[in-house]
Formats: structure tokens, C-alpha cells, sequence
């Protein structure tokens, strides 16, 4: 199981690599947003490629570092993905081009434009995480060109089945990998009954055909959703600085660590020079 950090921010990805814990890196533009208002009101500026270059030397050659392209056709993708992989890749060996699935925006009029990036961006040895897949489906089709890894937005499916049932809801709610039932009815998107479950899914396919792609649980929103994905055997998941913390707290460990300290008699503490 490897655990990524799911984060542009160079204070959490410093953070989080001096726990000696985290196999790799995602970002995408809403994270790269976050982090340059987060320096802003620290009154730091930096060059765009001056803190990619930073962020991909801490990583360092074994942890793949995701960035991923802006434009929406095959070609300015392509041309993107080149772009950010000849110019970073040389720092430390380590970047990964995300693509979105379907780049088309709901205008249906370029719906295979991504894999067709997939496939071009795999086949000159440029290696592909393909983001916002939502079904497993999408995730078959990925895997179909070549893409070294799919990243499921689990969260963002449970987010579209709680808000087409008109809930309301916090972000990092949980939500029953087995499904979430309102009134008399199993809320479901095509038969999909959460994220954890097309998760579930897209892993029972991957085996079944034996294919190479490497599965990125994306969009995790809490530490009981990381239990059930690492329950699933999935490869890879990619986690938010907050939901990290969230995996290390327990009300009992803060407790007993307290009790424990209490406890300390002067014989003891002797021992160790205090
Ligand atoms: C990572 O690859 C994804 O871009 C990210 O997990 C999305 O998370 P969100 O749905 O919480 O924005």
C-alpha cells in the first residue's frame, strides 16, 4: 500500500516527508491555487516553476510528483504534458502527467480527447495518472491506453449521490461504502452505490484482466474512507494533509499518553538524565 500526499503545499509536503510515510505526490490546479493563497497571505511569493522545482526535489527520484496539463483538446494537451515533463522531469526523475479521463466539459463534442492524449503521451514514454474517473468504465478505458495509473475521485461520487438526494452535508462526512439509504431508497449512480464501492469495482476489473494500471484512490475525505480503501488491497491512495492527521488521533492515545506521563515516578525518570 503506497500512501500520497494529495497536496500542493510545500509546508504540508515537507511536513509529511519528514514522517516517513508518504510514496508520492498529487496535485491538481485547485491544490496549486490553494497553496499560492496560502503563501500569498504568508506574504511569500514564488516563481510558478521555481516551486514546482522545489516541490519535485523533495520528493526525490522514487516518489512520483502528479502535475497536471490546463487545456481541454488532444493536441494542447499533449503539447502540455511535454511541456511540464521536459522541463521538470530532469530535476529528480519523477513526473507524472495527470489527464483528465474526459476532457470535454459536458459539451460533448471532444469526449475521447483525453484518451487520445493517454495513449500519444504513454507511447513516447511519458507516464500518464488519469484523473476525474468516475466509473469503472472510465477507468477501463484508461487502463486500455496505456495509463500508468487511474486516480477514482471517491469522495466526488459520494458528494453527487448525497446532492442529488438533496442532502445537505459537510466535505469530509462519511459515507456507508455499502450505500446510504434515504426514505425507502439505496441512493446509486448507475449502480454505483459509493466511491468505496466503484473502487471496489475498478479493482475486481483491473485483477480480473490483469492489467498493469496502478489504481489512485483520489478524493478521500476521511480517515474510515483510507480503512475501507486500504481493506480493498488498492494500490495507491492519495491522501489530504488534514485526513493524514486524522489517521494518527485517537482521543484514547491522547489519553493515555497523559496517564503515562502522569505516571512517571523520579526513579524512572532518573534513567533518563531528567
Ligand atoms: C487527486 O488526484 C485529486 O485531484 C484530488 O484527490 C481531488 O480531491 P477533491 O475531490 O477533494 O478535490
Amino acid at each position: 500500500m503506497q500512501v500520497f500526499i494529495d497536496s500542493a503545499n510545500l509546508d504540508e509536503i515537507r511536513e509529511a516527508l519528514s514522517w516517513g510515510i508518504v510514496d508520492g505526490i498529487t496535485t491538481n490546479p485547485s491544490l496549486i491555487k490553494k497553496a499560492v493563497e496560502y503563501f500569498k497571505a504568508k506574504g511569500k511569493q514564488y516563481s510558478m516553476a521555481d516551486y514546482i522545482t522545489e516541490i519535485l526535489a523533495l520528493a526525490g527520484s522514487n516518489r512520483p510528483v502528479s502535475l497536471e496539463v490546463i487545456s481541454t483538446t488532444t493536441d494542447a494537451m499533449i503539447e502540455e504534458a511535454r511541456l511540464l515533463y521536459h522541463k521538470f522531469n530532469p530535476v529528480a526523475h519523477n513526473v507524472v502527467i495527470k489527464i483528465p479521463v474526459n476532457p470535454d466539459g459536458g459539451k460533448r463534442a471532444r469526449d475521447f480527447d483525453g484518451l487520445k492524449a493517454i495513449k500519444a503521451l504513454e507511447s513516447e514514454g511519458i507516464p500518464v495518472n488519469v484523473t476525474l474517473v468516475m466509473t469503472p468504465e472510465q477507468a477501463v478505458l484508461a487502463a486500455k491506453c496505456g495509463a500508468h495509473y487511474v486516480s477514482p475521485f471517491v469522495g466526488r461520487l459520494d458528494d453527487l449521490l448525497r446532492k442529488r438526494a438533496g442532502l445537505s452535508f459537510n466535505k469530509e462526512d462519511y459515507y456507508p461504502a455499502d450505500g446510504f439509504i434515504v426514505g425507502d431508497q439505496l441512493l446509486e449512480d448507475n449502480g454505483l452505490l459509493s466511491g468505496i464501492h466503484m473502487l471496489r469495482i475498478i479493482k475486481d476489473i483491473f485483477d480480473n484482466y490483469g492489467f498493469g494500471t496502478k489504481i489512485i484512490a483520489a478524493s478521500v475525505r476521511n480517515a474510515r474512507q483510507v480503512r475501507e480503501i486500504m481493506e480493498l488491497g488498492v494500490d495507491i491512495a492519495t491522501i489530504p494533509f488534514d485526513v493524514l492527521r486524522q489517521m494518527i488521533v485517537h482521543e484514547k492515545t491522547d489519553e493515555g499518553v497523559q496517564l503515562f506521563e502522569a505516571d512517571v515516578v523520579p526513579e524512572y525518570r532518573e534513567l533518563f538524565g531528567r
